[in-house]
């Protein structure tokens, strides 16, 4: 069976591009596909790429509104298609218990750090402040707390001789395009092998 993804993001999207470029031609072919790509933020980079790629998108504004009503209308839409596992990448926004209770088991994040040493937002920034020699790249899922889920796959990144906070960055995300649709594959098997002992 191939498992229908629903891309989370909140901006660029460059690992939503590279899990929809593997779900199309390469370690996702056959055992993804991506059913649709959201966003909280309205304009967010992602969602223009994703459209322009042929996959259905949707904007589901969080600013201004009650946690709850956001949530309720993002579980709606993820419900409506039939979403088998929601991906975050890059999506800025805490999931309360209930939102993690509906998908238990089957929410997934990507953490530009090791999460056992830091969690939150800024990971790059915290590994090129603090001069490390090199930093991890962690898929973990998503429980109730903020990157503290059971941790999917790990990968390093060498940052000798990076100078600059881009160079961080850009040495960072290449590890991460090529980990997410590598540890999603391997989660995503592992989901079905479930589901055929229960069937
Ligand atoms: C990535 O560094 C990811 O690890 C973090 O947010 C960033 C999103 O980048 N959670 P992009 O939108 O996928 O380009």
């Amino acid at each position: 069976m191939v498992a229908r993804l629903a891309v989370l993001i909140s901006g660029r999207g460059s690992n939503m591009a590279a899990i929809l470029e593997s779900c199309r031609s390469g370690v996702l072919e056959g055992t993804a596909e991506v059913a649709i790509v959201l966003s909280n933020i309205e304009g967010a980079a992602g969602i223009e790429l994703a459209r322009t790629a042929g996959v259905e998108t949707r904007v589901v504004v969080s600013k201004g509104r009650p946690r709850e009503d956001f949530e309720v209308e993002l579980t709606s839409v993820l419900v409506s298609r039939r979403i088998d596992v929601v991906v975050l990448a890059g999506f800025m926004r805490v999931l309360t218990p209930t939102f993690v209770s509906v998908f238990r088991g089957r929410i997934v994040n990507i953490h530009p750090a090791d999460t056992r040493v830091y969690q939150g937002a800024h990971g790059y920034e915290w590994a090129f402040e603090n001069r490390l020699g090199s930093t991890w790249i962690t898929v973990h899922e998503v429980d109730e707390g903020v990157d503290t889920g059971r941790v999917l796959g790990r990968a390093a990144v060498d940052l000798s001789g990076a100078a600059t906070l881009e160079e961080v960055k850009r040495r960072g995300l290449a590890v991460e395009h090529r980990l997410y649709p590598e540890v999603l594959r391997t989660f995503l098997l592992g989901l079905s092998a479930v589901g055929v002992e229960e069937s």
